[in-house]
């Protein structure tokens, strides 16, 4: 069973970019292809045909999405398309220390995107800047473990 994967990359210092090719080196295989996109210029139009994602974002000001992030999210909000046709994951990058918003950036995707009609396949996996742990490293194992149930699930499915 074939996985293609396009995964969605909001950043401001480059982390989750390296995250999201360090999912890619993890789980890239002859069945399972991904496509890594920067969010830069993104509109709504990037979910359009539906598919599988997975939403790679950091957090900024008050629990904001990061810059590169926020004209795909406007987007998102203002066309309202229906996503019913997208099944999406969300990595989301924070830290801590900012107790109110911790990794606010992919809790606001999730809740959009939930809001329009896709459905998230497993939890939503975070770190914590503060934690001293590396992103890429827990990412990629989290990845690995959720491509593995997407197979699963689709396997059940057919
Ligand atoms: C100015 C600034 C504001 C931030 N605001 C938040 C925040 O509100 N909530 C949060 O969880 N993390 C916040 N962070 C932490 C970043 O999201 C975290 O360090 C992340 O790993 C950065 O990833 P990036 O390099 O891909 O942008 C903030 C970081 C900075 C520098």
């Amino acid at each position: 069973m074939s996985v293609d994967l396009t995964i969605l990359v909001g950043t401001m210092t480059s982390t989750a970019e390296l995250v999201a090719q360090a999912v890619q080196l993890a789980t890239e295989e002859d069945d399972v292809r991904i496509d890594i996109q920067p969010m830069d210029g993104l509109d709504a139009g990037v979910f359009a045909g539906g598919g599988l994602y997975l939403i790679c974002t950091s957090t900024y000001g008050q629990g904001d999405v990061p810059d590169n992030a926020k004209a795909l999210y406007a987007s998102l909000q203002s066309a309202r398309p229906d996503l019913s046709g997208v099944e999406y994951g969300v990595i989301a990058l924070g830290d801590r220390t900012y107790a109110e918003t911790f990794c606010f950036g992919g809790k606001r995707f999730d809740e959009l995107l939930t809001d329009l009609g896709a459905r998230r396949l497993g939890e939503v996996f975070r770190h914590d800047a503060s934690a001293g742990t590396m992103p890429e490293e827990l990412a990629a194992d989290w990845a690995i473990g959720w491509i593995e149930s997407v197979k699963a699930g689709r396997a059940l499915a057919a």
